[in-house]
């Protein structure tokens, strides 16, 4: 399983200053319940973003061309490298940004979950466009300060 996970601003911010721009304790913690035990795929930016990566549950794979070296990551220089070797570790396969890497996520995700975050924010990254016509949806659940959608391709 392939799945796409981001958190989106009303007006389709994501990130801001190599951040997320809001604090959302309980969708942070949702977050982190989807991307658990799995593989989780991002992007050198969002790498570093990443505070307490949790080694002991979850494998990571940050695609890079200018990155050696990190240790217990994986450094694949393309999307398609950092798939394959993501199918080689046999878990649950999570794509958690930025931007390019969830464009070339979407030509092979087949699970996509978005929690669209209520507020608009500033912000210097946005998620791209997608084919909401691909997908269909699995399962919503309104939290208070997001909306959580699961949704499979169709
Ligand atoms: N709201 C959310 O759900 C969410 C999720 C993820 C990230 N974010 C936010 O988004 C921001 C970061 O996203 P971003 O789009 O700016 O950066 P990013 O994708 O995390 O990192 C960009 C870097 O990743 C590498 N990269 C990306 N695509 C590549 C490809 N196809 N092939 C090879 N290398 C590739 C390159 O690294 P090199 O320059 O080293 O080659 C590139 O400079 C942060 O603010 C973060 O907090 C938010």
């Amino acid at each position: 399983m392939i799945t796409i996970v981001a958190a989106i601003s009303k007006n389709n911010v994501i990130g801001n200053n190599g951040m997320l721009p809001w604090d959302i304790p309980e969708e942070f913690n949702l977050f982190l319940s989807i991307i658990d035990g799995g593989t989780i795929i991002v992007g050198r930016k969002t790498w570093n973003s990443i505070k307490s990566p949790d080694f002991t549950r979850k494998k990571y794979i940050v695609v890079s061309k200018s990155l050696d070296k990190i240790e217990n990551v994986s450094i694949c220089k393309t999307f398609n490298e950092a798939i394959t070797l993501a199918q080689s570790f046999n878990r649950d396969i999570h794509v958690c940004g930025g931007v390019d890497i969830y464009k070339e996520a979407f030509k092979v995700a087949d699970t996509l979950i978005i929690s669209y975050i209520k507020k608009s924010y500033d912000g210097d990254t946005y998620f791209p466009k997608f084919n909401k016509d691909d997908w269909k949806i699995e399962k919503t659940k309104e939290y208070d300060e997001f909306n959580f959608v699961i949704y499979k391709k169709k």
